[in-house]
């Protein structure tokens, strides 16, 4: 195992050696954005930058850079990078002041999965109404933030935009830092949001309906890679099955697959598991849905008919297929867990609490089935509520306040902000850098406009630090 650290840890911290996804060339690009006449703050890879600049003419920045560890933090979260528009309030105390969601379930139950320009639209609609929500119900206005979080990434970037732009407007106009979030790692911190108790490092398994990750937090900002999807993520496998099999998708595929499970006989159908032969921590859930896509065609199962409106046969049919998709699609995370955990333990022996976070979390049958590998395996599951597994603006405000914490936040955007401004997105973002054996022969290496990894960023800024003078 620790042989396999070493080309990880060089990649990590050198960042000079041109390596598989990013070159020294991809990161010098980056922090200076040639497109741009007014040089756009490029949120966490100018820590360094940020660390000397004096906000002489920014108030707030002045008085939060005098007590950054103080716990009069109150930051605002916008998450817009899938197809909810969310917003919330949090005190760094941990006290959630306000959470607002608005979900666009019409359009998933017209599209049965997200359309990026329609989800586009549809969060242009309401973010204005989210976030004046989120203010109002922690009864507060703009000039009392300390700062504004948002999602830059991964996500679609045409709905990144939209919640992008709200929290630079709003910034520019009250003379806010604001801090750049990463969606995945919004995911694990929040349980540090939800128990403050839980510290690093710690192992972090999220599943939702874009990604499966694993990952060891070794600190804030500090992540290794363990396992990754290949093709499509668990929650994805959850919606097409839902979609197919005529169910309720208002409130996603997900929770309408797990209520008809529970009336379906699990062993019914022998769907294969996924990458058996392959061991390493990796997921794929292309297949399954295949196998579920010929299991529905072979009994006939229409889905113009809703479930509701359903024989009794053909409903215990439908239980049946959903039960048995749940088993296996759940008996691939337990596995791939499984082997994660060990492979954690040997980099971070002293690591003692598995984070399972992401909407498919929500799921009881998946926590009581994770919970069993966790702790046979010696350690503790933490799993937060519901609300804050799935994509919730509390999680990005937490995560910004984690980061403000350390100075990593950028200064007040201009207050008039040109509409065409390019802006700092980051659509396909990983959170660490990949554990070489981790990674997957089965994987297309799709690395064309990868960006470079948050942990990779965060490394490099730091180093240029120390070298300064
Ligand atoms: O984290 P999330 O809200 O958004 C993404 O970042 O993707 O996760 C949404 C996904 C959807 O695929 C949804 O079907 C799934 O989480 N999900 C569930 C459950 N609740 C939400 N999947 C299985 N069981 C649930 N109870
Ligand atoms: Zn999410």
């Amino acid at each position: 195992m620790a042989s396999n650290l070493t080309p990880l840890t060089s990649r990590l911290t050198l960042l000079r050696k041109p390596s598989i996804r990013f070159s020294t060339k991809a990161v010098q690009n980056l922090q200076f954005i040639p497109k741009l006449s007014r040089p756009l703050t490029p949120f966490l890879h100018r820590t360094t930058d940020f660390v000397s600049v004096h906000y002489s003419s920014c108030r707030k920045a002045r008085a939060i850079n005098a007590s950054s560890q103080d716990e009069e933090l109150v930051v605002l979260g916008i998450e817009t990078s899938c197809d909810d528009t969310a917003a919330a309030v949090v005190r760094s105390n941990g006290e959630i002041l306000s959470q607002v969601v608005s979900s666009q379930a019409d359009l998933l139950v017209r599209y049965g999965g997200v359309a990026p320009k329609m989800a586009e639209e549809a969060h242009s609609l309401v973010i204005d109404q989210v976030v004046q929500e989120a203010l109002d119900k922690a009864k507060l206005t703009e000039e009392d933030l300390s700062a504004v979080a948002v999602t830059i990434g991964p996500g679609l970037s045409l709905c990144l935009r939209v919640g992008v732009r709200k929290a630079r407007k709003l910034a520019g106009a009250y003379a806010l830092p604001i801090i750049g979030v990463h969606h995945m790692e919004a995911h694990a911190l929040v349980a540090r949001l939800f128990q403050s108790d839980l510290q690093f490092p710690f192992m972090a398994f999220l599943i939702s309906g874009g990604h499966n990750l694993l990952v060891l937090a070794r600190d804030l900002g500090h992540y290794i890679q363990l396992g990754t999807t290949i093709d499509d993520a668990i929650g994805e496998a959850y919606d097409k099955t839902a979609k197919w099999l005529g169910l309720d998708m208002r409130k996603s595929g997900g929770p309408a697959v797990e209520e008809l499970a529970r009336e379906g006989d699990e062993k019914s159908i022998k769907f294969k598991v996924p990458m058996k032969q392959h061991k390493d921590c990796n997921f794929s859930y292309a297949g399954l849905k295949t196998q579920v896509r010929l299991a529905i065609e072979s009994k006939n199962i229409d889905a113009a008919i809703h479930v509701a409106e359903a024989s009794e046969e053909d409903r215990k049919a439908r239980a049946d297929i959903a039960a048995s998709f749940q088993r296996v699609a759940v008996l691939h995370l337990e596995e791939k867990c499984e082997r994660a955990i060990e492979w954690a333990m040997e980099i971070e022996p002293s690591v003692k609490h598995l984070v399972v976070s992401g909407g498919v979390a929500s799921n009881q049958y998946v926590r009581s089935r994770l919970n069993k590998i966790i702790e046979k395996k010696g350690l503790q599951l933490v799993c937060p509520p519901p609300s804050l597994c799935t994509d919730n603006g509390a999680m990005i405000a937490w995560a910004g306040i984690e980061h403000f914490r350390m100075g990593r936040y950028d200064p007040p955007p201009p207050a008039c902000e040109p509409e065409d401004a390019v802006l700092d997105l980051r659509p396909r973002w990983p959170l660490g850098e990949e554990l070489a054996q981790g990674r997957s022969e089965a994987r297309s290496m799709k690395t064309a406009r990868i960006h470079p990894s948050l942990t990779s960023l965060i490394q490099a800024s730091m180093q240029q630090q120390q070298q300064q003078p």
